[in-house]
């Protein structure tokens, strides 16, 4: 062998070697990451109340306030949205809502109209949350795989399942990307790919 092609190879094989170990180990490391799921079920596909949420990635806040509602507003009144870190990489690397994503929608009142930076809208207390979970297995049946949730209360156990008509229907017919309303999250639609 020339002592060009030795040299060569001394230089490349341990990048192969690397490459290699990296190609080996890489996968397993993503994939076990890519798997976890932050919708928790009870036996009986019952979603347990989502309860670390305001760690997730926040992707928006509307407000549909009582006074532009005739008093009674559907969500009163912020909803402040919230999708879980494994499913908002999941969203930046592909464009796409992977299975098992939870979305929740926290609410809160307005609390004032006026502050030291004008008028306007202020957050004030929490007023309950909602949820939405797809997910192609256990929703086999629903709207796009999408499940919607409501809660008793934040004590609740678990979330009471919502029939399609109530809530998935004004989603399908309304929503710009798989049921969510990305319409209204700069956030999401920033952070997809190809953008
Ligand atoms: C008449 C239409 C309509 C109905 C019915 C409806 N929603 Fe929505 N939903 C919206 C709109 C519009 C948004 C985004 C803007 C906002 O929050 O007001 C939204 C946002 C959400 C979000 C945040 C994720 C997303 O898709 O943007 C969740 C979670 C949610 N709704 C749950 C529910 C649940 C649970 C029900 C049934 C109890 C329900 N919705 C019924 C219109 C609707």
């Amino acid at each position: 062998m020339s002592q060009l092609k030795k040299t060569l190879l001394g230089s490349i094989a341990p990048l192969m070697l690397s490459g290699m170990l990296i190609a080996q180990v890489a996968p397993v490391n993503a994939s076990e990451a890519d798997q976890k799921q932050y919708a928790r079920f009870t036996q009986d596909n019952e979603l347990l109340t989502p309860r670390n949420y305001r760690e997730w990635m926040f992707i928006g806040a509307q407000v549909t306030p009582k006074d532009m509602n005739d008093g009674k507003p559907a969500f009163p009144e912020f909803h402040n949205v919230y999708i879980d870190p494994v499913s908002w990489a999941h969203w930046k690397r592909t464009g796409e809502f992977r299975d098992g994503t939870i979305i929740v929608k926290e609410l809160t009142g307005v609390g004032a109209k006026q502050s030291a930076s004008g008028n306007g809208y202020f957050q004030g207390d929490f007023n309950g949350i909602a949820a939405t979970v797809k997910d192609s297995k256990r929703f086999a049946d629903r709207m796009e795989n999408w499940a919607y949730f409501t809660f008793d209360s934040y004590d609740a156990k678990k979330g009471n399942i919502q029939d399609d008509e109530a809530c998935a229907a004004c989603h399908k017919a309304n929503a710009e990307e798989d049921m969510v309303f990305s319409q209204h999250y700069p956030v999401l639609r920033a952070a997809k790919p190809g953008k």
